[in-house]
């Protein structure tokens, strides 16, 4: 394997045997086998399960690693291109993502969306850039557009709670949340859930449509695995039926690169803040997932977070085994 960057790169039987490894490799531990291994680690934007969970991953697989991130004490880090470099910033990504990933075997990179222009973030533009500057393996740790490793990990929970794949109902609702957060999650999220085969509504107030190439992307999926993929306002209609709700807060696409603008719309939409209630019309044991992080009382309340609803420790968790797959696949082969 020498990139992995999105679930729909790989078929849906490629998936079930990394997930198989996954299982596997929780299950019956091998931690001689990425002996003399080197993962190098990216991150131009804050994390903690996924730094947290590569690290661990290594050493589990008995390799090793390193963080490179802006805020550690490296020379400053300029991202532009074209730019005349006569600011803060000493180095420039051209040359620090080379030289970097020529210290591993393979390299892992976060790289948020801009959110400047749309069609530039859905693109996947400045990942794509970075990526091919890197001459080795590449796994995206969460891009503009995609965040494979969360949806590696959120497949494999559905599975370990033996939720239906076809007939399965998957509603992925938009929440209320103070800051414009990107569309990494829920497109990755979407289309997860569509090649998984399942029934999957987007569930947003108007003006937080996911954008049209994403839908279609997740329709065409959903064609192929005998899922299929709606997209609805009306939260009792959406949840009717509903096994899953994941939860997740994403930018304004009609007021996209706007901060002003998409404030004043999410403004009047604190109430899309998941709580029992919403439960009403969808099945008893309907779940609750989450990537996390997560801001109680304002995306999700407490009784669900903290009550059997939720299995947001579970997705984190697996994380790690999803993560020491692919690690495995790309590096041991
Ligand atoms: N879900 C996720 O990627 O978490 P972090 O941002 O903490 O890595």
């Amino acid at each position: 394997m020498e990139r992995f960057n999105d679930l729909a790169d790989f078929s849906a039987a490629e998936i079930q045997e990394l997930i198989a490894l996954a299982n596997r490799l929780d299950h019956t531990p091998e931690p001689q086998a990425l002996e003399g291994k080197v993962l190098s680690l990216l991150f131009l934007n804050p994390s903690l399960r996924t730094l947290a969970s590569f690290q661990s991953a290594m050493v589990r697989l008995g390799g090793g690693s390193f963080v490179i991130s802006p805020d550690m004490s490296i020379h400053g880090l300029e991202t532009r291109p074209g730019i005349v470099m006569d600011g803060e910033a000493a180095e420039h990504i051209r040359e620090a993502v080379p030289v970097i990933a020529s210290y591993g075997d393979a390299i892992g990179i976060r790289a948020f969306a801009q959110r400047r222009d749309i069609d530039t973030d859905v693109a996947d533009r400045e990942f794509d850039e970075l990526a091919g500057l890197a001459g080795c393996p590449v796994i995206n740790m969460e891009s503009a557009i995609q965040h494979p490793c969360q949806s590696l990990a959120d497949w494999k929970t559905l599975d370990d709670l033996n939720i239906p794949s076809n007939k399965g109902k998957f509603v992925l609702s938009w929440a209320y949340h103070p800051k414009a957060l990107p569309l990494a999650v829920p497109s990755s999220t979407l289309k997860m859930a569509a090649m998984r085969g399942m029934d999957v509504t987007v569930l947003r107030p108007e003006g937080f449509e996911l954008p049209d190439a994403v839908m279609q992307k997740a329709q065409s999926l959903a064609e192929q695995s005998g899922g299929s993929v709606t997209e609805s306002n009306d939260r009792r209609e959406a949840m009717n039926g509903a096994h899953i709700i994941y939860a997740k807060s994403w930018s304004s696409t009609r007021h996209y690169g706007d901060a002003v603008a998409d404030k004043a719309l999410r403004e009047e939409l604190v109430d899309w803040c998941v709580d029992e209630p919403w439960f009403e019309p969808a099945r008893d044991d309907c779940r609750f997932m989450h990537c996390l992080p997560v801001r109680r009382g304002v995306v999700v309340t407490d009784r669900i977070l903290d009550g059997p609803r939720s299995v947001v420790i579970q997705e984190a968790r697996n994380r790690l085994y999803a993560q020491m797959a692919v690690l495995y696949r790309m590096l041991k082969g």
